[in-house]
Order: structure tokens, then C-alpha cells, then sequence
């Protein structure tokens, strides 16, 4: 119901809309409709009423609840389904729940605040409430487990485009799928899968980008930064999150048969090719320049002793 109202005063959004009018369109009570008008205000609306003339919506939070995050989004699948959260343990944890249980692709889970946020290689993925995007995404890819990465690939493209339209900043991708301004990191991609050898039963991409943070744990302080404190003012979350879903829906619906698309477009935004580099994995390090990535997503290293070797997973170190 209070979705419905919300709407309608959207809808009305140069003027006013008397109670009547609401609780007529909608069948319900003018207490009913003054009481969820409280509610409204309680989650951050400003809502001006003046007598005889009804209500006027004079501002919004920018908050990610579904029908803010649906209004005006121009997509097909990806976030038709908003499932939203004030707090959580981890948004790719609530997804993965929901794909199990048969959620539809496409379907978004947002949080305003992660008590349990996951980065990659089982670190913590610091989520303060109402400063960042932390969601996921459950997609059912026609595509095998074996080229899976690309995924995450599409999911950094789309996140730097988002980013740079929105705020024209100059955002680079680190392989895999780093997001950085200026040499830090603001946001990050951490994908899971569900599959059998030759069958992906579901993906889920979780994205945390550091929208409005203001500040960051002292080990983070010099290494991480937030599109804020880059452009010198706060960015609507509202649209940040529609673009990301516009551009991720975009370049997902070129997969599998245009992937060569996506990879052009990680080569343009990348940030690591060319460079001299040093990959760490849980087994190995490398050292060597970054030349190219293949068709799975791989990273192509011309390392110092000579040889090309191919990584499927690390951490890079930009030299
Ligand atoms: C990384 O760079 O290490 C990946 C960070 C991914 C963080 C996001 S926030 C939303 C989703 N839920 C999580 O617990 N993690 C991802």
C-alpha cells in the first residue's frame, strides 16, 4: 500500500494530491492513507500537506527500495524483482537462498547495510548503512561453468560505465574486476556459482561500490575511496544502481555468441594491460607484463624470466 501511494504522488509529482483522490484510486480509508503517509516520513520522505489541497512530495531519501530503484529503470530482466533489506548478514547470501528456492533471473537483492559482507578470497567487504550500493544479482546463464569469469568481467564493465556516466570520473578496471579512481579502490565484484561439470545452475554477482562513504577503517585509508570524496559531493544511489542494471543488462544480453564485445570493452576501461605487474595467488607469485586476456577472462603474463604464463585467479599489484 504504501508502495501504491508512493507511486501515485510520483506520478503527481509537480503538485498535489488530495486524500481523497488517494484513498478513492486506492479503496482505502483517509486514515489509512494518513497513517501510511506517516510511515513514509518515518522512512525519510518529506511529504508537505496543505488543507483542501492534499499532499506534495517534496523530497526523497535515496534509499534502494524497490520502487524507487524501479521507477524510470529501463531494463528487461535484471531488477524486476527487488528484494530489499535495511540489514543483513551478505545480499549474495540472501540471493543465493532465493535462486535455490527457484527466484527468477534477474532478480536484485539490496541491502542498506551489511553485517557480513564478502569480498573476494573470504575477506570482508566493510558495508556501513545508507553509503554504498552492496547487492546481487541471480542470473541463469546459457553459458558452461568453464567460461563463467566472463561474467564477472561483464558485471566491471558495466559497473565502470555506470560510474563514469554518472559521474564522469576516470574509473579503470583492474583485473579481474577491481574499480579504481585515481589508484584506489571504490568498488568490487564477487561472483558465486551453482554448478555441475558442464551446467550452471545459477550465478549470483554481488557489487559493492563505495558511493557515499565518508570515511574507512585505518588499513583501508589510503587504498580505498568512494565516488564522493572523488567528485567533491554525495551521488544519487537511486541512479547509480538503474544505470549499473542498464549497462549490466546490455552487455549480459551479448552473451555467449558476442562475447568478443565485452572483452573489447574490459580492453578499453582496463587499467592492468601494458603494465608491469605482480599477481599474487594462494600458490604462487608473478612478476611480468600484463599483455592480454584470453577468451575465458584469463590474465596473459609476459613474466621476467621469459616465459607467458595464463592466470585464472589473484590478486594484481599494479608497478
Ligand atoms: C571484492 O572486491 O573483494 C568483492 C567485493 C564484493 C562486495 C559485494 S557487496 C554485495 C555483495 N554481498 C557481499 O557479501 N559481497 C558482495
Amino acid at each position: 500500500m504504501k508502495e501504491d501511494i508512493l507511486l501515485a504522488m510520483l506520478a503527481r509529482s509537480d503538485g498535489y494530491i488530495s486524500g481523497e483522490d488517494i484513498s478513492r484510486r486506492l479503496g482505502v480509508s483517509r486514515t489509512a492513507v494518513w497513517k501510511y503517509m506517516e510511515d513514509l516520513r518515518r522512512a525519510g520522505y518529506v511529504i508537505e500537506a496543505v488543507p483542501r489541497r492534499g499532499y506534495r512530495l517534496v523530497s526523497r531519501p535515496d534509499k534502494l527500495i524497490p520502487t524507487e530503484v524501479r521507477a524510470g529503470l529501463d531494463t528487461v530482466r535484471l531488477g524486476q524483482a527487488v528484494h530489499y533489506y535495511t540489514e543483513i548478514g551478505s545480499t549474495n547470501d540472501v540471493a543465493r537462498e532465493l535462486a535455490l528456492k527457484g527466484a527468477d533471473e534477474g532478480t536484485l537483492v539490496v541491502a542498506e547495510k551489511q553485517i557480513k559482507g564478502r569480498g573476494r578470497r573470504g575477506r570482508h567487504w566493510v558495508s556501513p548503512a545508507g553509503t554504498g550500493i552492496f547487492a546481487s544479482l541471480i542470473l541463469r546463464p546459457n553459458l558452461l561453468p568453464a567460461h563463467a569469469p566472463i561474467l564477472t568481467l561483464t558485471a566491471a564493465v558495466a559497473g565502470a560505465e555506470a560510474i563514469h556516466e554518472l559521474t564522469e570520473l576516470p574509473v579503470g578496471i583492474k583485473w579481474p574486476n577491481d574499480l579504481l579512481i585515481r589508484g584506489r579502490k571504490t568498488a568490487g565484484i564477487l561472483t558465486e556459482m551453482s554448478a555441475e561439470i558442464d551446467t550452471i545452475f545459477h550465478v549470483i554477482i554481488g557489487v559493492g561500490i563505495n558511493v557515499n562513504t565518508d570515511s574507512f577503517p585505518e588499513e583501508l585509508q589510503y587504498v580505498a575511496t568512494s565516488l564522493a570524496k572523488e567528485v567533491g559531493q554525495e551521488v544519487s544511489r537511486q541512479r547509480l544502481l538503474q544505470l549499473f542494471l542498464q549497462r549490466f543488462e546490455k552487455w549480459y544480453d551479448c552473451l555467449p555468441s558476442k562475447r568478443d564485445r565485452v572483452l573489447d570493452r574490459w580492453r578499453r576501461l582496463s587499467i592492468t594491460l601494458g603494465r608491469q605487474v605482480t599477481v599474487f595467488s594462494p600458490n604462487f607469485t608473478v612478476q611480468g607484463q600484463a599483455l592480454d586476456i584470453d577468451q575465458e577472462g584469463a590474465l596473459l603474463i609476459h613474466t621476467t624470466n621469459g616465459e607467458q604464463v595464463r592466470i585464472l585467479s589473484g590478486d594484481v599489484s599494479l608497478r
